[in-house]
């Protein structure tokens, strides 16, 4: 089936093939604050097949009451709203089934089999949520059990959580064990921030309205900022964390993915292929980063105060080493080798432990060359910006200059502002709702395909190959509850710019 996001009307409103979602690692975190209360809000909508069954590989035995009424409790409890009633939670838990033994995939064969027989769904939905190290066995053992090819007239589909590698070596390494067991249509990398409504947006803004395509280039843009701030620490991650830092974390992941839709250019059709062909285009043109204490700054958090709460330094946190060096903020200067974007700069930030959650894309204007007002010259005048509200407060603000009421030629800059709490009302439905749905009706657009993966890797790799050889000094600290170290600010500064106020 060919792809589009922006499916309309039947496809999208009718339930998808009747399927077997198998899902390793199916009693962690993941899975019990996100995919079963997503899973529950599409049921409730009515987009799964009532055949569609749920089976939880673990790797210690399961009694499948206390799991079923363990999911249930923490739907309750992550995501109020999921579970409307008793009536709905009996019948949600009855679909869900568990396996012990992760490793044994000619018994887990043999359960979809019997399932297949019973009358139940023939198409499989493999999904890993479970550490980094057990993919490549799993995607091994499933092809062994002859799970990737499914029976005639089904299908077998396989989503891979993040982390895709920690490094371009080993994300190679894994795209080629994923390739010797399953063909590129089967496999689908989860990218969370692609399946966000506003990120989804971003194609709508800029193609379906005659006011921003034409500007969208080094002519009228000046520089562009993507952040992503969180309020939380590492929590209970250290252990994972420890062992990625946000520029794996967040940045070759979660910000280039985003970056892409920003830059890339007008796919000629929206198919999955043609939107994930122009994503790899703009990061294969993205400059091989040469100069990294210029270009990437990275700190950690030191003890400090986030909404007026005293938190610890990353240092003192449980699980972190007292000597780690591992980031917790990050930004990246960019410059994407195109016509389009020539001398454009992309700066990208994200960073634990800042003084809020917020995620926002925004286009920085260049000044009008020229201005007839005497009392606010060219340098004076604000930039326009147009804001886009990734989360929270999900919308989009343009940033102009206006006259300020009253005799004198004053101007100031003003905001227009499009909120989607406003204009639409209703839930905005959780990214990972939409990536499920995707990969049950077999769309990938939304997924990163596995020349995209290994080009967001190869962007960062100088930066993880400079970090880690350089011993030299402490790691540069920011006070929690701000906006980050100094060198952020001053790779900016060095560029006669300053990051938004967010
Ligand atoms: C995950 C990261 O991919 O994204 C987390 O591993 C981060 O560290 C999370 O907190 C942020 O996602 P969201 O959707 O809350 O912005």
């Amino acid at each position: 089936m060919s792809g589009n996001p922006f499916r309309e009307g039947m496809l999208a409103d009718s339930p998808t093939d009747p399927c077997a979602l198998i899902i390793f690692g199916g009693t962690g975190d993941l899975a019990r604050r996100k995919l079963f209360p997503c899973l529950m809000h599409l049921a409730r909508e009515g987009r799964l097949s009532d055949k569609t069954v749920f089976l939880c590989v673990s790797r210690r035995p399961l009694d499948e009451t206390s799991f079923r009424n363990d999911v249930i409790e923490s739907a309750r409890k992550f995501a109020p709203g999921s579970v409307p009633d008793e009536e709905f939670a009996k019948s949600f838990a009855a679909r869900i089934f568990t396996v012990s033994d992760d490793t044994s995939f000619a018994n887990l064969s043999k359960q979809l089999a019997d399932l297949a027989s019973l009358g139940g769904p023939r198409n499989h939905l493999f999904y890993l949520s479970i550490p980094p190290t057990g993919y490549a066995p799993t995607i091994h053992g499933l092809g062994q059990a002859g799970l990737a090819n499914p029976q005639t007239g089904a299908w077998s589909r396989i989503i891979i959580e993040k982390p895709f590698g920690r490094d371009l070596k080993s994300a190679r390494e894994l795209n080629r064990a994923a390739a010797e067991v399953f063909q590129e249509e089967q496999i689908y990398r989860i990218d969370h921030y692609l399946g966000k409504e506003t990120v989804q947006n971003i194609l709508v803004l800029r193609l379906a309205n005659t006011l921003f395509e034409p500007v969208w280039n080094h002519h009228y843009v000046d520089h562009v900022q993507i952040t992503a701030a969180e309020s939380l620490g590492v929590e209970e991650r250290a252990q994972y964390y420890e062992e990625s830092g946000a520029l794996r974390d967040m940045i070759q992941n979660h910000l280039l993915q985003i970056l892409a839709m920003i830059a890339m250019e007008r796919p000629a059709s929206l198919a999955a292929e043609a939107i994930r062909d122009e994503k790899r285009k703009v990061l294969e043109a993205v400059r091989p980063l040469e100069d990294i204490s210029s270009l990437a700054v990275r700190a950690h958090y030191a003890a400090g105060a986030v909404t007026g709460k005293a938190v610890p330094g990353y240092l003192e946190e449980n699980g972190v080493s007292k000597n780690s060096r591992t980031e917790t903020f990050s930004a990246l200067k960019l410059h994407i080798d195109n016509w389009r974007w020539t001398g454009v700069p992309f700066y990208l930030r994200t960073g634990k432990r800042l003084p809020k959650r917020v995620t926002e894309v925004a286009i920085v204007f260049r000044k009008v060359p020229h201005t007839v007002f005497a009392q606010s010259p060219v340098d004076k005048l604000d930039q326009n910006v147009l804001a886009i509200r990734i989360q929270p407060n999900e919308g989009i603000s343009l940033k102009f200059e206006a006259k300020l009421p009253g005799h004198a030629l004053h101007v100031r800059p003003v905001d227009m502002d499009f909120r989607y709490g406003t204009s639409f009302g209703g839930r905005i439905s959780d990214a990972y709702e939409r990536l499920m749905l995707d990969a049950m009706i077999g769309d990938q657009t939304l997924f990163a395909r596995r020349d995209s993966v290994e080009e967001g890797w190869r962007i960062v790799q100088p930066v993880l190959n400079y970090w880690s050889s350089d011993k030299s000094e402490p790691l540069p600290q920011y006070v929690a509850g701000s906006w980050g170290p100094a060198e952020a600010d001053a790779m900016l500064a060095a560029d006669g710019r300053r990051w938004r106020k967010l």
